[in-house]
């Protein structure tokens, strides 16, 4: 892929002698779905697919961005001069959003970059090919321009650039988990002070399988900010009668005692998935420590339950995934993974299994759903790194 790129920036910029390559993961996550903005815990990890970049700074204030994913696309110029959101479309609003987060914490360029982007996370499939670029156009922009800042930044002002410049009011997991990824370890994040440990993933003799819904899908044309904001209306009704930060300072017991503050009976089903989540993600992350792998994956399963009925955000593609995979023996454990509405599903499923896993669940699925699902075993790769 590092040739790839370099071979790319050449074609389209020209031969240069200071371009230099960069990988940023994408990410899956395990457990813990719509609770990072909730002060509550996520257990993600990076993946060994994600974007791939060629770079070099210019002489000028011009930016020029290439993206080599779609077919006889043209250079789209931009200018360190006119950063502003409104006049900035299509896919180049993530990288030059980061420039604009950066410049808004005080990190001024002074000179503009010209960049080309290769990346072999599925589009629209809820694995943080968003997340992915905008870390990595963070991690570049340190590189080349010496700014003093750590991975943990990066994953903020990626968060900043999402929220502020492409209007999606995500939480921190998914440019935490592509900042900070580790090989072979998952991530357990508490998301209320971004305190984390990493935890091995050994999964002996099964392997992580991500289904594909293929439905089109994107985060801020969906519900999103409408789960967000109704986390955050039964929050401010809590906060009456309970003194709490967030809904995940909640355990089950004092949620339940206290749930009546919620006045409208869909804010409290929101809020008490947010609750039930946080703790399921503790339990599962402390039963893969005790090496209990059929206890994390029945968690796993009663995540998308939870997504599926109280949170609202699977629906049919998601189910129908999630829910044959439950039928196969040798399927640990089998959920939605992301935002939701559409995406990935991920299953923990034993290596004997995999084929069945593939073939049954991608029969059923054409079957009802009309079109194919796509299958992938990932692994758990590191965060961002200068190829
Ligand atoms: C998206 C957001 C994340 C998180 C998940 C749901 O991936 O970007 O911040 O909220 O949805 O867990």
């Amino acid at each position: 892929m590092k040739d790839k790129v370099l071979e790319g920036f050449e074609k389209i910029y020209g031969k240069r002698d200071d371009v230099k390559a960069y990988f940023a993961p994408g990410r899956v996550n395990l457990i813990g779905e719509h609770t990072d903005y909730n002060g509550g815990h996520v257990f993600p990890c990076a993946l060994t697919i994600g974007t791939y970049a060629a770079c070099a700074k210019r002489d000028d204030r011009k930016l020029r961005f290439y993206s080599m994913n779609f077919d006889n696309a043209a250079v789209v110029e931009g200018s360190l001069d006119n950063l502003d959101p409104e006049n900035n479309p299509g896919w180049t609003a993530y990288p030059k959003g980061v420039v604009w987060a950066f410049e808004k914490k005080g990190f001024k360029l002074d000179k503009g970059f010209d960049l080309v982007i290769y990346g072999n996370i599925p589009n629209g499939s809820g694995l943080s090919s968003s997340a992915s670029l905008e870390v990595l156009t963070g991690y570049i922009l340190r590189d080349l321009y010496g700014f003093d800042v750590t991975n943990q930044d990066l994953a903020l002002i990626g968060q900043y650039s999402e929220n502020n410049y492409n209007g999606c009011n995500c939480g921190i997991m998914d440019q935490f988990a592509v900042a900070m990824g580790k090989e072979d370890n998952a991530i357990f994040l508490d998301t209320a002070d971004l305190s984390f440990d990493y935890a091995p993933i050994s999964l002996k003799g099964c392997k992580i399988v991500i289904a594909n819904t293929n439905k089109k899908h994107k985060l801020t044309d969906s519900q999103y900010n409408a789960r967000r904001s109704a986390c955050e209306e039964a929050l401010a009704e809590l906060q009456k009668v309970v003194d709490i930060k967030g809904l995940g300072d909640l355990s089950i017991e004092e949620f339940e005692a206290h749930k009546d503050a919620i006045k409208d009976d869909d804010r409290r089903i929101k809020a008490k998935h947010a609750v039930y989540e946080n703790q399921r993600t503790i339990e599962a992350v402390k039963a893969l420590k005790d090496g209990d792998i059929k206890k994390f994956g029945e968690l796993m399963n009663q995540s998308h339950v939870s997504l599926r009925d109280d949170y609202d955000v699977t629906g049919v593609e998601l189910d129908t995934l999630a829910e044959e995979a439950w039928k196969i023996p040798g399927v640990i454990g089998s959920r939605m993974t992301g935002g939701g509405f559409g995406g990935c599903t991920v299953s923990i499923v034993k290596d004997e299994a995999i084929d069945e896993f593939k073939e049954k669940v991608g029969k059923a699925y054409r079957e009802k759903i009309g079109y194919d699902a796509t299958f992938y075993i990932v692994e758990i790769g590191g965060g961002p790194t200068v190829l």
